[in-house]
């Protein structure tokens, strides 16, 4: 969700005014997401890097976390949104961790859509934490295979994301589900966070829809045309 400190800044108001729009766009996002029979939804929302920002940003960020699941708890639960968090809830606040286990214990038996936050998050602080909890329940090392340690992994209880999208026009990966993402379709969108909307979404599952995808294998017949000279040998 990248973009909600220039879409402030370009407005002449300090960057948290971004973030607070950024957690609208959220709630928009989700429901468009259930609306087209998305199931799974997950975000990047704190990194394990962000405490590298300056301090006020930094407990802003702390703070909507408590006056979003104020805000929109009630109504996303009503819509049938189960919320999960992953990241490494070691390092925030007892209020911030109360606040993400009250929101997920409210909206565990939901179905419709999984929204899982990811916050402190990092997709290698995941390998590495899946990894220790290998070791610790005593998977022997020659045992140790993709399935196995899958099962560590803080979404195991999510597929593999199908698609990746990241606003706010940057072209990296910046460490979000390193693991998860082997055989995902990225799209890259301009669109600053606090402005994507369903268009958005939906040029960006277009675009998905018109990629092949083959997870190492070949190429189908219809997604390799004929060169120009094989085509005029055919005929009409
Ligand atoms: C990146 O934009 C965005 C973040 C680091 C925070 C994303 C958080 C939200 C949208 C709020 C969600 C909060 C909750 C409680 C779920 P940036 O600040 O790096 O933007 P920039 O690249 O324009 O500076």
């Amino acid at each position: 969700m990248d973009g909600n400190g220039r879409w402030a800044r370009r407005r002449g108001m300090p960057r948290f005014f971004g973030h607070k729009r950024g957690v609208d766009a959220l709630v928009r996002t989700v429901q468009a997401c259930a609306d087209r029979g998305i199931k799974y939804l997950t975000v990047f929302a704190f990194s394990s890097e962000n405490w590298k920002r300056p301090s006020d940003e930094v407990s802003g960020l702390m703070g909507l976390v408590l006056v979003a699941v104020s805000k929109y708890l009630s109504k996303l639960a009503g819509e049938g949104v189960r919320i999960r968090i992953v990241g490494d809830r070691g390092a925030v606040s007892d209020k911030v961790r109360a606040a993400w286990q009250h929101a997920e214990a409210a909206t565990a038996h939901n179905t419709r859509i999984t929204l899982s936050v990811a916050f402190n998050y990092g997709g290698r602080w995941d390998i590495v934490q899946a990894c220790q909890q290998a070791i610790r329940s005593g998977v022997a090392a020659d045992a140790l295979d993709e399935a196995t340690l899958a099962r560590f992994m803080a979404m195991s209880y999510a597929p593999d994301p199908d698609l990746f999208i990241r606003t706010g026009g940057e072209v990296r990966i910046s460490n979000f589900l390193l693991w998860q993402v082997a055989y995902a379709e990225l799209v890259f969108s301009d669109v600053l966070w606090p402005d994507f909307g369903e268009a958005d979404l939906d040029a960006a599952i277009a675009a998905f829809s018109g990629r092949d995808r083959r997870f190492g294998g070949v190429k189908t017949d219809a997604a390799v045309p004929p060169s120009p000279e094989l085509a005029a040998a055919r005929g009409p």
